[in-house]
């Protein structure tokens, strides 16, 4: 969904901006370029089709001028994947890069035409350099320029943006996608997030919907849009603990790879201070007491996978539950019974639909509850209450160890909930499922899976199943499958497969079954005989429990422990997420970033 980067400071800013888009890159890999002052204190435009790397090399002699500075990563929306439409967009002083929509772009474009503007590029975002352009030619003010001219502008954008007679100074403004301030000794850094300057501050401000702000090195004054430059005010800034090595591979290839192993300190750092008996998410207890009639989640992609099993274990503690695809929720008729609440599940806490959707149910007096990975972001603002899972800053594009904390945080929310006292065995289990979890990772040899990799390379097609817990897991088993390997991939619900799915059964299809809900272990098996019946190749994940051992009802098991109820739900997201790493590590795929997504989008 495009990532922005700006600086002001005393540091050259090249490999600054280089190195903060590369840790920004999961928002889209389609094209990047900087601006930043030269020696002679022009600006320079460095653009490249492709990765960050290709830009990186482009620079690799140049730091420029300390001042300020711009850059950014695209992800297309408007425009094909061209040099001619890679930011940053130029018009005469003006120079910008932009992530977001705008909305009016073809009346404007019109209009600026019509005023003899020769455009460059097919980007809605060159509009908006165009029209700060003119209105700074009104009276050479150019953080009011940039403010009057976003008075024209419908839609949304985060926006960073030099002009070359001020080389100290940088606008940035917002409305809608991310912009996130960070407050440094001397210097001031601007992101789409904040990785892209974890290594150089923790002091952070979110900016604000409708808001702008001038940076001077580190003066910042931060307004609305509707103010003038005058009355525009210091932020106070927050500190965030997010480690700096989080956003570092180290010792591993890829991030993805990283995360996985990085889920049981995730876990850990979510329930810390937040489950004991008697005392489970202080930061709800006020808000629980009055429960919900019923609950309502809304999420996307992996979130909403979490969110699946958020509903069994609310069912599980008596709470009526309902999972929604945001994009879906947030276009219907509200029909929930007065007093319940909407969950907004989003580890960006920036997906445009999953916010949508809150927001929609917000109007309509539902109490909100976020659940967002990221401090500051709109998610945690714009509900009524927000819940952060700890898994510390997501690189890779597909979803992993947030995952596991948002399945935490859901099991504590339902023992928070439940009316009865939390079960002692529950309670001890979700304690210690991540240091289960992490044993588990550990204790799983990377060769035991090499011919379980080489089969789903090979098989003609690989399907998920699953019944009960194990259903939302197949889902997420396969979407991380699809997501990455870029091979056709579903997750059914293990009773189903009769219905349809199972005209797909043939030899040399493989079904990956999760086996961890225990209920429901039977009905699985007989499911998964009927596959193999049919020729089709069962690989199972789950613990041998009684007699299972007799009856062979799979063609591979891969063993989780038999660990209590709930620990299993971590092992096999985990064996999920690394099977999907390793086949496609063997295609030879991007795996951090894979084509035709982004992290966060933060569009419709
Ligand atoms: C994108 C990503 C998915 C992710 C989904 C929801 O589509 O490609 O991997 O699960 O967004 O993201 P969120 O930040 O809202 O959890």
């Amino acid at each position: 969904m495009c990532g922005i980067m700006g600086y002001s400071g005393l540091q050259p800013p090249v490999p600054l901006l280089v190195s903060g888009l590369e840790r920004l890159e999961y928002r889209g890999y389609d094209s990047s370029g900087v601006a930043f002052f030269d020696d002679f204190g022009l600006i320079s435009v460095v653009r490249a089709v492709g990765k960050v790397s290709v830009l990186k090399e482009e620079v690799k002699d140049l730091a420029g001028h300390p001042g300020a500075a711009i850059g950014h990563i695209r992800w297309a929306t408007h425009g094909g994947v061209k040099l001619e439409n890679a930011h940053p967009h130029q018009s005469g002083p003006i120079v910008l890069v932009h992530n977001g929509i705008i909305e009016n772009e073809q009346v404007l474009r019109i209009r600026l035409k019509g005023e003899g503007i020769l455009f460059q590029s097919e980007t809605d975002s060159e509009v908006l350099s165009h029209l700060v352009r003119l209105e700074y030619e009104k009276d050479r003010n150019f953080p009011e320029a940039v403010r009057r001219a976003l008075g024209h502008v419908e839609g949304s954008y985060a926006l960073a943006i030099l002009c070359q007679n001020d080389p100290a100074d940088l606008v940035v403004a917002r409305n809608g996608p991310p912009l996130i301030l960070g407050l440094g000794e001397g210097e001031t850094f601007a992101a789409s997030d904040i990785p892209a300057f974890l290594h150089f501050t923790r002091q952070v401000f979110s900016m604000e919907n409708s808001t702008i702000a001038l940076i001077r090195h580190d003066e910042v004054r931060v307004g609305s849009l509707d103010q003038t430059v005058e009355s525009w005010k210091t932020p106070v800034s927050r500190t965030i603990s997010w480690d700096p090595v989080f956003a570092e591979k180290g010792a591993y290839r890829h991030f993805m790879e990283k995360e996985i192993f990085e889920s049981p300190r995730a876990m850990m750092d979510t329930l810390a201070d937040r489950v004991s008996f008697g005392n489970i998410l202080p930061e709800i207890a006020r808000k629980a007491h009055e429960k919900p009639p019923a609950v309502a989640f809304v999420a996307c992609g992996t979130s909403w996978h979490a969110a699946l099993l958020g509903r069994s274990f609310l069912e599980q503690a008596g709470i009526p539950a309902f999972v929604e695809i945001a994009s879906e929720f947030r276009y219907r008729r509200l029909l929930l019974p007065p007093g319940s609440w909407v969950i907004g599940i989003s580890q960006s806490g920036e997906t445009a639909d999953t916010l949508g959707a809150l927001e929609a149910s917000k109007r309509a007096g539902f109490f909100t509850l976020g659940i967002s990975n990221v401090p500051g972001s709109s998610l945690e603002r714009e509900a009524d209450l927000c819940l952060l899972t700890h898994a510390g800053p997501e690189i890779g594009v597909a979803s992993t160890k947030a995952f596991q904390a948002q399945v935490a945080l859901l099991m504590m929310l339902a023992l928070a909930l439940s009316p009865a006292p939390p079960r002692e065995d529950l309670l001890e289990s979700l304690i210690r499922s991540p240091h289960r979890l992490e044993l588990f990772l550990e204790s799983v040899p990377p060769e035991s899976l090499d011919g379980r990799v080489e089969r789903l390379r090979l098989s003609s097609l690989v399907m998920f199943a699953g019944r009960g817990l194990d259903y939302p897991l197949a889902l997420e088993g396969a979407l991380k499958f699809k997501e990455i390997t870029y091979r056709p991939a579903d997750g059914y619900p293990g009773g189903e497969l009769k219905h349809g799915p199972i005209a797909l059964i043939e030899p040399g299809v493989t079904v990956v079954a999760p086996m961890v809900d225990r209920s429901l272990r039977a009905k699985e098996i007989s499911n998964l005989r009927e596959i193999r019946a049919r020729g089709g190749y069962v690989m199972a994940i789950g613990p041998l429990i009684g007699k299972d051992g007799h009856e062979i009802w799979y063609d591979d098991r891969i063993e989780l422990p038999d660990d209590p109820p709930w620990s299993g739900i971590y092992q096999a997201a985990g064996i999920l997420q690394l099977l999907a790493y390793r086949v496609a590590s063997a295609l030879g795929n991007d795996v951090d970033q894979p084509r035709n997504l982004a992290k966060s989008v933060t569009v419709e």
